[in-house]
């Protein structure tokens, strides 16, 4: 019998292609993805109740309350589901593997390039909740948080990503304000999916950073996109986010990930380069395919 493997928020962007990677990068392992239709992970008796039918022997959660507006408009909810849901499931994966997904927004994004050892500084709600959860993660040496920035892919409901983002508010008639003074290491799902399965196929654990090679204005990575998503020539607007008005953003998370980069056994792709020679658009464009790169 193999092993069984939980992965949380299944049904969301990254959860997705963790599951449907996994028979091509963790064929030993028998993936069960968890999402909201199964029980609320604040419903911390359902999630105990599924930790017992279920006997996990490792965990990748990925359930979030993952947008930053959200967690602004409803810091409760943001630290329940963010926090204490994650807290809960530490305790219950107390003698297994937990890998968790974090985010580089635990930076203030003053800097850039950030390493595992340098100092968090959140200066939004989401980075604090996330923030608040990797330090109980990795109280447990077994455990593993691995620090992300923005994702490309394509999810069920197409509601998810930014591209996704982009191209829905195109297809509805508005334009797309894109920061030519923010910047990200833009990585697609696929390459993040494979990247944790060799994660959990080596027993790695501790503080990881995940990025994109590429370091990227907002701007920029709107126009590498238009190849692909013709429909949005002349619909992108240049602004700059030291005119935003709203929740505070870090100016530039872009993440140093040579400690992974070290375990891993392909090169992390820079967005550009990932995008350089891909011909079909849709989930073949943000899946890993290593004869493409
Ligand atoms: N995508 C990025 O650019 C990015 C960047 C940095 C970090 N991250 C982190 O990476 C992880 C995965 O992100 P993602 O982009 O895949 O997020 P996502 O698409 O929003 O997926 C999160 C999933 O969690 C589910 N969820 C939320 N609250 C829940 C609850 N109380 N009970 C059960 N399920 C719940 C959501 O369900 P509903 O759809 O029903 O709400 C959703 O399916 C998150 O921890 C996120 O913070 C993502």
């Amino acid at each position: 019998m193999k092993p069984r493997i939980i992965v949380t928020g299944a049904a969301g962007l990254i959860g997705q292609y963790c599951v449907t990677s996994a028979s091509r990068w963790a064929p030993d392992w028998e993936v069960r993805g968890l999402s909201r239709t199964d029980f609320d992970l604040t419903d911390l008796a359902a999630a105990e109740q599924a930790w017992r039918d279920l006997k996990p022997s490792a965990v990748i959660h990925c359930a979030a309350l993952s947008r930053t507006k959200d967690c602004e408009q409803d810091p409760q909810l943001a630290r329940r589901v963010n926090v204490e849901a994650t807290a809960h499931l530490v305790r219950l994966c107390n003698d297994i593997p937990f890998i968790f997904l974090s985010s580089g927004e635990v930076f203030d994004g003053r800097a850039g390039w950030y390493r595992e050892a340098d100092t968090p500084n959140p200066i939004n709600f989401y980075g604090k909740t996330k923030l608040e959860a990797e330090q109980l993660v990795l109280e447990n040496p077994r455990h593993t948080v691995v620090r992300i920035v923005l994702t490309a892919g394509t999810s069920q409901n197409g509601d998810r990503s930014f591209v996704e983002d982009m191209w829905r508010a195109v297809k509805s008639g508005k334009s797309v304000t894109l920061y030519a003074d923010e910047y990200r290491c833009p990585l697609p799902a696929g390459a993040i999916a494979r990247a944790i399965w060799e994660l959990v196929g080596k027993g790695e654990s501790g503080l990881f950073h995940l990025g994109g090679r590429e370091r990227l204005s907002r701007w920029e990575i709107g126009q590498a996109l238009l190849p692909w998503y013709p429909e949005l020539q002349g619909r992108l607007g240049k602004g700059y986010a030291r005119n935003h008005i709203g929740a505070p953003r870090p100016t530039d998370l872009s993440l140093n990930c040579e400690k992974i980069q070290a375990l891993l056994s392909f090169p992390i792709p820079g967005f550009r380069s990932w995008l350089k020679g891909r011909v079909h658009r849709g989930i073949d464009l943000w899946d890993y395919e290593p004869s493409l790169l």
